[in-house]
């Protein structure tokens, strides 16, 4: 049996192409979505993830403010950047590139962004309320598993779901989302003892560990939806955390990589900036 691929850049596409349709009814009251992207330093990988960035949020109407700041930039100056696109009606969603210069406290400069315009969703306040289930700006990584998951399964409800991967960025909401969608959620990680046979238990397996083919393919549940976070570089070209070519023989469903996961999550990013927008003009 061979897996179903979920294709997430078709569904990607299909997502800005909504997105796309409700900017223009908002131009039509004279009200234009602004995402605001701040890069410090030259960091090759981040470089090209602002790029496109500022690319597909211009293709789907939105104004796209791009401010890159030099290595040295200092935490007090960029602090002073994030006040003023705070203030700025302009804009409604900011997202500061991680990861930082080590010089700064991402967790001091993630937390003066307004959690209104926190189009990220990693604002404590953000964290908190998806935490305690009450209305939340969500991290477009794991936003973008859930609507794929949502999509191949409808309902979680009562699935085991495994998540590999403890980050504040990706395990942790992810974790969230699937127990508010009534998922029974495990979380293991580096520490985690007999990692194989937890995987085998699970029926959604959601991979977010960043090292290349680290899940094997007699580690899936015949028939389970496999969800691969990972983009590693390696000589091979980009591949996944899930030996996909192993995996895709067990699984029900899995993403491949690249084409997956990842445009997803720049899709939920424009998602996440409409909300904040159509949020601020009540
Ligand atoms: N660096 C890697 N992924 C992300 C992300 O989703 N948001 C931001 N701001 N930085 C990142």
């Amino acid at each position: 049996m061979t897996a179903t691929l979920i294709d997430g850049k078709a569904f990607a596409a299909g997502l800005r192409a909504q997105i796309a349709t409700q900017v223009q009814a908002m131009k039509a009251h004279r009200i234009t979505p602004g995402l605001a992207v701040v890069l410090v330093g030259e960091d090759p990988a981040s470089q090209v993830y602002v790029r496109s960035k500022g690319r597909m949020t211009r293709e789907v109407g939105m104004n796209s403010y791009e401010h890159r700041l030099p290595p040295e930039t200092s935490q007090q100056d960029l602090l002073a950047l994030i006040d003023r696109l705070n203030a700025d009606p302009a804009v409604n969603g900011i997202l500061v590139q991680l990861p930082l210069p080590a010089h700064m406290d991402e967790a001091a400069v993630i937390n003066s962004i307004d959690p209104a315009k926190d189009v990220d969703g990693f604002h404590i306040l953000n964290a908190g309320r998806l935490a305690t289930g009450q209305k939340a700006m969500v991290p477009c990584t794991p936003l973008g598993c859930l609507m794929l998951l949502r999509d191949h399964l409808g309902s979680l409800s009562g699935k085991n779901a495994l998540v590999i991967g403890r980050s504040n960025i990706v395990g942790k909401p992810m974790a969230q989302l699937l127990l508010r969608d009534s998922a029974t959620v495990t979380i293991a990680h580096s520490r985690t003892a007999n990692l194989p046979d937890l995987c085998r238990q699970a029926d959604i397996l959601i991979a977010a560990v960043g090292r290349a083919l680290f899940v094997k393919g007699d580690w899936i549940k015949p028939g389970a939806t496999v969800i691969d976070v990972g983009i590693n570089r390696t000589d091979d070209g980009l591949v996944g955390d899930v030996d996909f070519d192993a995996a895709k023989q067990v699984a029900g469903a899995i993403t491949p990589v690249p084409g997956g996961v990842g445009p997803m999550t720049i899709a939920c990013l424009l998602a996440n900036t409409l909300t904040a927008t159509a949020r601020a003009n009540g």
